[in-house]
C-alpha cells in the first residue's frame, strides 16, 4: 500500500468461527447488508452453502473439514486481495487449519480478522434451530461439533461476540465498530 493511502476501501477476510447454530450465518448476512449499503463489495462463503457446491461430497472427519476450511480460506483470500470483503461462516473447528489460513493471508498482506461467535452448548441445545443437537445427543449424528467432535475455540480472536447473551444488532454493531476503529471501513 502506498504511503498515505487509506485502507478503508481495501478487501479483507472476516472469518467467523463458532459452533453450529451460534449465529454465524445470521451475523454474516446482517453485516453484508450493512457493508453493501455503505458501498462495499461483499461476498459471504457460508458453510452450508459451500458444502452444497464447492465442497459437495465432503463429510465431517477432521480431514474433510480441513479440506473444506482450506478451500474456503483460499477463495476468501482471492476475493479479499481484489478489494472484496470476504466473509466466511463455517464452524472451522480446528485451530491449526485456521492458523494456516491466517498465515496464507499474512504472507500476501491480506488482512484476516477472526470473529469468534461464542455460545454455550447449553444455549445451542436449548435453541436447536435445525434439530441437530437433539439428534447428536441421541447418538443419531456421529462426530457432531461440540457434542461428539472437537471445537477448538480461538485463543486470541480479533473479536469475540457472545451470541447467546447479546442481540444480533449488538454483535453487528460491535464488529462494525472494531472494523471502523482500525480503518478497515469508513466510520459513520
Ligand atoms: S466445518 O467443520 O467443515 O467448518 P461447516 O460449517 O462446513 O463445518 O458445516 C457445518 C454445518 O453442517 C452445520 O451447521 C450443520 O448444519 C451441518 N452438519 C451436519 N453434520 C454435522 C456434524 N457432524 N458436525 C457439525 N455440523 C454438521
Amino acid at each position: 500500500m502506498a504511503a498515505g493511502e487509506s485502507i478503508d476501501h481495501r478487501g479483507f477476510t472476516l472469518w467467523l468461527t463458532g459452533l453450529s447454530g451460534a449465529g454465524k450465518s445470521t451475523l454474516s448476512s446482517a453485516l453484508a447488508q450493512a457493508l453493501r449499503a455503505d458501498g462495499r463489495l461483499v461476498e459471504v462463503l457460508d458453510g452450508d452453502e459451500v458444502r452444497t457446491n464447492l465442497s459437495r461430497g465432503l463429510g465431517f472427519s477432521k480431514e474433510d473439514r480441513d479440506i473444506n476450511v482450506e478451500r474456503i480460506g483460499f477463495v476468501a483470500r482471492l476475493l479479499a486481495r481484489n478489494g472484496v470483503i470476504a466473509m466466511t461462516a463455517a464452524i472451522s473447528p480446528y485451530r491449526d487449519v485456521r492458523a494456516n489460513v491466517r498465515k496464507k493471508h499474512a504472507d500476501e498482506g491480506v488482512p484476516f480478522i477472526e470473529v469468534f461467535a461464542n455460545a454455550s452448548i447449553e444455549a445451542l441445545t436449548r435453541r436447536d434451530v435445525k434439530g441437530l443437537y437433539k439428534q447428536a445427543l441421541a447418538g443419531d449424528i456421529a462426530n457432531f461439533s461440540g457434542v461428539t467432535d472437537p471445537y477448538e475455540a480461538p485463543e486470541s480472536p480479533e473479536i469475540e461476540v457472545h451470541t447467546d447473551a447479546e442481540t444480533v444488532d449488538c454483535s453487528v454493531e460491535r464488529i462494525l465498530k472494531y472494523l471502523a476503529n482500525r480503518g478497515y471501513i469508513k466510520s459513520n
